[in-house]
């Protein structure tokens, strides 16, 4: 299937033990999802209720930040409607254009690079990873570093009663490296160093907390975590 990875019964398994589920529990549950052939409904691998999207977007205005949802590994955005043409021409997104049209975007939070959870910069307003610096703009799209594209994304519905639903069933792949549909700048500092360009984080006390101890990862252990 083409720009897409269905979430397969095999890899509803494989997801359950990089999560880190290794209690029998979690194993056995996995299992007999795989073995009756369908993925759990909601929660990660089927729909996730996010909540009612005005709401959601009147948060992420407010507060300057994408909002996250956890069940989702997932975050949501605003995209623009000024960008709606550019996006228009761009293949990735075509399966997306239904979520843009009603003003949001939801990105997976996984780097396209190594898989490093990419966190959200409040200096920047854009996303960047920690693990090797790559940099993708508010809606995802890579700007700088080794990552092979943006930020990959999932499918959202919004019901008659205005509430976000986002698929996670399925894995749409990220927009090539190039595509820039809103021309987005960065609006202030970067808070990681770029491995491949001369770009400096804000303050090296953001990165490498002067409380943790040598070897610690460069930032707090959520955004450190791997899938
Ligand atoms: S894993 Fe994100 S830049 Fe390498």
């Amino acid at each position: 299937m083409t720009g897409e990875l269905v979430l397969t019964r095999r890899a509803l398994v494989r997801n359950a033990l990089r999560k880190g589920v290794r209690g029998s529990f979690g194993i056995v549950v996995a299992w007999v999802a795989a073995a009756c052939g369908s993925s759990s409904p909601s929660g990660f691998g089927g729909t996730v209720r996010a909540g009612p999207l005005q709401g959601l977007l009147s948060e992420i205005d407010r507060e300057r930040q994408p909002a996250y949802v956890p069940g989702a590994r997932a975050y949501v955005t605003r995209y623009p409607a000024s960008a709606l043409p550019a996006a228009r021409t761009v293949p990735a997104y075509s399966q997306l254009l239904g979520g843009m049209e009603q003003g949001v975007v939801v990105m997976y939070q996984r780097c396209t690079h190594l898989g490093c959870r990419v966190p959200w910069c409040m200096s920047s307003q854009w996303f960047e990873c920690p693990c090797h610096g790559s940099k993708f703009n508010r809606v995802g799209e890579q700007r700088h570093g080794p990552a092979p594209r943006g930020l990959d994304h999932f499918v959202v519905q919004v019901d008659d009663g205005g509430v976000l639903s986002i698929d996670t069933s399925r894995v749409v792949i990220g927009a090539p490296i190039g595509t820039d549909t809103t021309g987005q700048t960065p609006e202030g500092p970067f808070c990681e160093a770029d491995a491949t360009l001369d770009l400096h984080p804000r303050s090296l006390s953001l990165a490498q907390p002067a409380s943790s101890p040598p070897g610690s990862p460069p930032s707090s252990s959520w955004w450190w975590s791997w899938w």
